[in-house]
């Protein structure tokens, strides 16, 4: 029997392409409110932005009717601190990928939000186990009641960009996460229209323990002129039907995002199978993002 996920109100931290697009989701879709926050005014912006062009697209297309368009942008409500947020059922941190960043969050997290309410991360690769640790009150160690009540409602709710065409959440679980805080997770990610998978809290989780390695493998072909950068991306367009070729998938992904996953397999296992190349670092040193930045392996307008 399926779990009810019991979100009535949702908060999104971060609106960048993936914060953006898990709002969108799931006022759209799971049709729930949802506070939405960013220190930057200017990302706030584009993301509403991209949201509004999305749900026009869509009526346009006919797949949407403008009422339920309109319903849904006025589901979403930009507040502008974490204060705003505290009577939220479930807030998805979706930051950069900073280890440091995350935990200091997640700690205002659990200080400022209801006690019961659902803390998940939308990370790509860094441990859930460690950013729960975080959220442990101060003078409780981790056994106590107290402690175990707090991590045990910390979640990975990983989404794939684009959220609001991938069809695909991983879930995973910290070695703190409770049954309940799993079953309402993978519940809201159903009712934002999502098929879930789910993993165990490994170096990059299963779909970047594999994929990085492709890309970082690609960028090293190309490092070593073992073929041009078209000819990488046409052989897995053509030769495997994947919609994008590793080169351009990883300006996609974001070259900065890549080099970070990358990085927290190579310390997360210790194993030199994971060293991101160094084409890849200097590409990132010049700021040379991919998309994001107008540049990477290709250029963007
Ligand atoms: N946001 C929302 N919708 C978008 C979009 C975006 N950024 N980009 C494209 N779309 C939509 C289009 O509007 C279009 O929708 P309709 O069918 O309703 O018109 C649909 O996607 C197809 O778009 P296009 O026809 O313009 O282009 P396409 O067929 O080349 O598809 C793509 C674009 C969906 C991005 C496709 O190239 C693709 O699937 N690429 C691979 C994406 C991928 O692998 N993502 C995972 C990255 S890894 C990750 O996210 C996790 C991590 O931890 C790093």
């Amino acid at each position: 029997m399926s779990v009810a996920h019991g979100i009535k109100l949702l908060g999104v931290l971060g609106a960048g392409q993936m914060g953006t697009g898990i709002a969108f989701v799931s006022a759209l879709r799971a049709k729930v409110p949802v506070l939405i926050h960013d220190r930057s005014q200017e990302q706030i912006t584009k993301g509403l932005a991209l949201m509004d062009k999305l749900l026009a697209k869509d009526v346009s297309k006919g797949k949407l009717q403008a009422a339920e368009a309109q319903e849904a942008r006025d589901r979403v409500r930009i507040v502008d601190s974490l204060d705003a947020m505290r009577d939220v059922d479930m807030i998805i941190e979706a930051v950069t990928e900073n280890m440091d960043l995350k935990r200091t969050l997640f700690k205002s997290f659990a200080e400022t939000l209801r006690p019961d309410a659902i803390l998940a991360t939308n990370t790509s690769s860094i441990s859930i186990t460690k950013i729960a640790a975080a959220v442990i009150p101060s003078g409780k160690t981790a056994a106590s009641k107290e402690g175990k009540e707090a991590a045990g409602r910390v979640v990975g709710l990983h989404f794939f960009n684009p959220v609001p065409v991938m069809k695909l959440v991983e879930l995973i679980s910290a070695i703190q996460t409770t049954p309940d805080t799993l079953d309402r997770a993978r519940a809201f990610a159903e009712a934002c229209g999502k098929e879930v998978t789910t993993s165990q809290d490994v170096p990059g989780f299963v779909s970047n323990a594999l994929l990085m390695p492709f890309i970082n493998e690609a960028i090293m072909c190309l490092e070593k002129g073992t073929a041009t950068r078209d000819d990488i991306d046409k052989t897995f367009r053509l030769g495997m039907n994947h919609p994008m070729g590793p080169l351009q998938l990883a300006d996609f992904i974001g070259l900065d995002t890549c080099l970070s996953i990358q990085q927290t397999l190579y310390t997360g296992t210790s194993d030199s199978k994971y060293r991101p190349s160094v084409l890849l670092e200097r590409m990132v040193d010049a700021q040379w993002l991919g998309r994001k930045s107008g540049k990477g392996f290709y250029e963007y307008d």
